[in-house]
């Protein structure tokens, strides 16, 4: 799967340098062609001559260390697919967020325009430490990818999160990032995620269970596929395109609207409450003698079944609605999951739901992984067995961009 891409790994002065001898060693076995920085620091923990063999190529340290017309820092840039820094210190991580280049590594990183991943290890308490989960999240801003380290005994002798996470868990990562095709380049997408607020007064509300990663997943896979990403969200994630933050179904459906004319896609994965209350107190609500209460409640709007309306209504040819925006909606069952899709596509309306069975813990709300069903309004059905939101994500997109 790797061969002939080209991997710049760049090491950082920590213990778990030592694990990446056997990731090059691995890359290696892939048929890929790796290319290994060193910061200074790094070389107190594995060896030039070590990096060197595995990777079978020179171990690049000094900036100034001119071989032709082209400074180090461009050419490596130039040359690489992707760029892994592994580990990653606290202070790489800094200065990489704060664009100082006072290092070859830092250079590079810099100068890269392409896919960065990082996964850091360090201290449990330095991991804690705000200014360095700022710093994280600037760069997943910005588009880089962090993989969180594990937690376990670490190095220093404390117990807690920080320890390198699992070189498998590294390998599959680059591989993906490495095989991503280009497929939705030009291609503008949207995307909503998490669950709805309705609010009851300025300090009550309804909502359920929705994380936003199902969603969030998709927008970071369609954004690497090359699209331009609008990502509707109830949930504040850190994301390198376009974030609309909405609340309530109705700020969804405005944001939506808004983006219909020019979506190419538009995939529905938030939990949209259905109902919101009739009146919403302006005061916050007092307790009262009587031991209950009723509130009314009157419906949402569909947001899903509304715009596959207005793209029907955009086609006098109503044969014709295969064109833009492809419109995906997802569905969120507790049983007969199949049965209960079908009847859904049919009344949404969209060209294709994604069903998905909620009543189950290891799949579905607020969990990394999910299984689904894809349905098409043509009738074809897809099984995607259970695997990490990202995974699923993808294969979701390589399925509704073929058609
Ligand atoms: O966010 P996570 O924790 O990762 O969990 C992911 C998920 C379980 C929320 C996600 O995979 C999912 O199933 N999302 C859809 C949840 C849902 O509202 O399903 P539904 O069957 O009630 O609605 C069907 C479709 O209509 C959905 O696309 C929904 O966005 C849309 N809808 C629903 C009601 C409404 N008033 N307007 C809508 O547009």
């Amino acid at each position: 799967m790797l061969q002939n891409k080209h991997i710049l790994i760049g090491i950082t002065g920590g213990i778990a340098a030592y694990k990446i001898c056997t990731l090059i060693r691995d890359f290696k076995k892939s048929g890929a062609e790796v290319k290994v920085i060193a910061t200074p620091n790094a070389l107190n923990f594995v060896t030039k001559l070590t990096l060197q063999n595995l990777s079978q190529n020179e171990v690049y340290i000094e900036e100034f260390d001119v071989k032709n017309w082209k400074p180090e820092h461009i050419s490596l840039a130039d040359w690489a697919d992707m760029m892994l820094i592994a580990p990653a210190s606290a202070n790489t991580i800094g200065k990489i967020a704060q664009g100082l280049a006072d290092n070859l590594l830092t250079s590079v990183a810099c100068a890269f325009s392409k896919k960065i991943i990082i996964a850091p290890a360090m201290n449990c308490n330095m991991w804690n430490n705000e200014t360095v989960q700022e710093n994280l999240k600037t760069l997943q801003r910005r588009g880089a990818e962090i993989l969180e380290p594990e937690n376990g005994f670490l190095a220093c002798g404390y117990m807690g999160k920080g320890r390198l996470c699992s070189l498998d868990k590294i390998y599959n990562a680059i591989e993906e990032a490495l095989n991503y095709s280009q497929t939705l380049k030009g291609q503008k997408v949207v995307i909503t995620a998490g669950g709805t607020i309705e609010e009851i007064d300025p300090v009550r509300y309804i909502s359920n269970y929705s994380s936003g990663k199902m969603g969030l997943a998709l927008a970071k896979s369609a954004y690497d596929m090359g699209a331009e990403v609008v990502f509707i969200t109830t949930k504040d994630f850190d994301v390198p395109f376009k974030k609309v933050l909405v609340k309530s179904a109705l700020d969804m459906q405005n944001a939506a609207n808004e983006e219909f004319e020019t979506a190419n896609y538009i995939i529905m994965a938030a939990a949209v409450a259905d109902y919101r209350v009739k009146e919403y107190s302006q005061q916050k609500m007092k307790k009262c003698e009587q031991d209950s209460i009723t509130l009314e409640f009157v419906k949402n709007p569909d947001i899903l079944a509304e715009l596959c309306k207005r793209k029907m209504d955009c086609y006098e040819d109503k044969s014709a609605c295969n064109c833009k925006p492809v419109i995906v909606g997802f569905c969120a069952e507790s049983e007969n999951l199949l049965e209960n899709a079908k009847a859904k596509i049919a009344k949404k309306g969209c060209d294709f739901l994604i069903a998905n069975d909620i009543s189950r813990k290891d799949i579905g709300f607020g969990v990394n992984d999910n299984e689904v069903i894809v349905l098409s309004k043509n009738g074809d059905i897809l099984k995607l067995d259970k695997a990490p939101k990202n995974i699923i994500a993808r294969k979701i997109l390589e399925c509704i961009s073929t058609i």
